[in-house]
């Protein structure tokens, strides 16, 4: 009998146990992660095919992925950045790594203040137990957060604010910080620090790997934008925004704060969008990213798909020509065969050491 009451008291436990975590469930969104299975990034090798200039026509060819961009605090498909999904592009030339990033968006520039221009970052995991959510999230707060503590947690960000620099111009190095191109890594949301500065002091070689450049479809001009231009067009215009980047795949980071490529290998990654919706400045956390968790990236060898595409036509006529060739040499064949049984004459067996 009390066997049977303890189990009842355990299933009534239970139940009550599931209902609560069903209602915690329900209030906070942003735990609620299903990310696309499909949603993956290839980067082939493809040496020469991109130049560096903000400019999407040369990467007409190459695949990438198109991802809904979601609130990351509450990746609801309702609050879905309506104008377009961000379409990510990668590929490497065996030494650099290349990105490109395309969102639709109406043109809305503001020479110097960043929060009323578009923005974009990536996020790269470096420490292995680094995760998606918290940007590492090491559970150490300011203070206390240091590379032993959070040993692990490390991710690489990179931040690209438009607001002080030209269209089509080139940025990059320890100078574009304060152009508003930083390389970043963290531990946690509260934990960012520029690379090279924070717990591991300052060291020139663990500075600004990043260069980029962006653009935005409704420019007309092609032979290269100053400063007096800004805004460069008139606000409003319908169009792509194009953000390109570029960075070694291995740096001469010594502290765990760049992202190491290797061929033939995966890492994770992640991409986010700020940008001023209906002209209001938008804040840090109010960002979309394209997934909610990693996204993998996968750097392909030398012999990738694309390159055996590419080779497949010639290999197609090759092989043509060689059928052709058979065909004829078939047909040869069975002339001088028949023109043999024809004659009925046999031919002499000549010895090849007396030829
Ligand atoms: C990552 O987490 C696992 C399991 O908690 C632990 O064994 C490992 O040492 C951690 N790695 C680092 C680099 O801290
Ligand atoms: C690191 O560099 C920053 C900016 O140049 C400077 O403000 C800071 O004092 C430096 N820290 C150390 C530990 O040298
Ligand atoms: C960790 O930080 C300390 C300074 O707080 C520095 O001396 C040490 O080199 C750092 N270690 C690594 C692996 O970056």
């Amino acid at each position: 009998m009390s066997l049977l009451l303890h189990l009842q008291l355990f299933t009534f436990c239970l139940a009550l146990s599931q209902l609560r975590f069903v209602a915690s469930h329900q209030e906070s969104g942003d735990s609620h992660c299903e990310p696309d299975a499909e949603a993956r990034i290839v980067a082939e090798f493809m040496p020469g095919f991109v130049t560096l200039d903000g400019h999407a026509d040369d990467w007409g060819d190459i695949n990438g992925f198109d991802f809904p961009l979601r609130p990351a605090l509450d990746p609801d498909e309702d609050k879905e950045y309506k104008a377009g999904k961000m379409t990510v592009k990668a590929l490497h030339d065996g030494k650099d790594v290349y990105f490109m990033l395309q969102v639709d968006g109406d043109y809305v520039y503001s020479k110097g203040d960043n929060y009323k221009c578009p923005s974009v970052a990536l996020m790269f995991q470096v420490g292995e137990n680094a995760s998606y959510h918290d940007m590492g999230g090491c559970k150490e707060l300011p203070g206390t957060c240091n590379n032993k503590t959070c040993r692990g947690h490390e991710v690489d960000i990179m931040h690209f604010s438009i607001g002080n620099s030209i269209p089509g111009r080139l940025y990059g190095g320890n100078n574009a910080d304060r152009i508003g191109l930083v390389d970043m890594f963290a531990w946690n949301p509260h934990c960012r620090n520029l690379d090279g500065i924070g717990s591991a002091g300052n060291e020139s070689t663990a500075m600004n790997d990043w260069k980029g450049a962006w653009w935005h479809s409704s420019f007309t001009t092609h032979s290269g934008y100053v400063e007096e231009d800004n805004p460069y067009a008139s606000s409003g215009q319908k169009g792509t925004y194009y953000f390109e980047f570029t960075r070694s795949m291995r740096t001469m980071d010594r502290h765990q704060q760049d992202v190491q490529f290797t061929i033939g290998q995966s890492s994770k990654f992640s991409a986010a969008f700020w940008y001023p919706i209906d002209g209001n400045p938008w804040h840090s956390s109010g960002h979309y990213t394209v997934s909610c968790d990693w996204v993998p990236l996968d750097v392909t060898p030398g012999s990738s798909t694309h390159v055996k595409v590419a080779s497949g036509s010639s290999w197609d006529a090759a092989a043509g020509f060689a059928f052709l060739i058979s065909v004829v040499a078939f047909c040869v064949s069975i002339f001088v065969g028949y023109r043999v049984s024809k004659t009925k004459r046999a031919i002499p067996f000549t010895p090849i050491d007396h030829l």
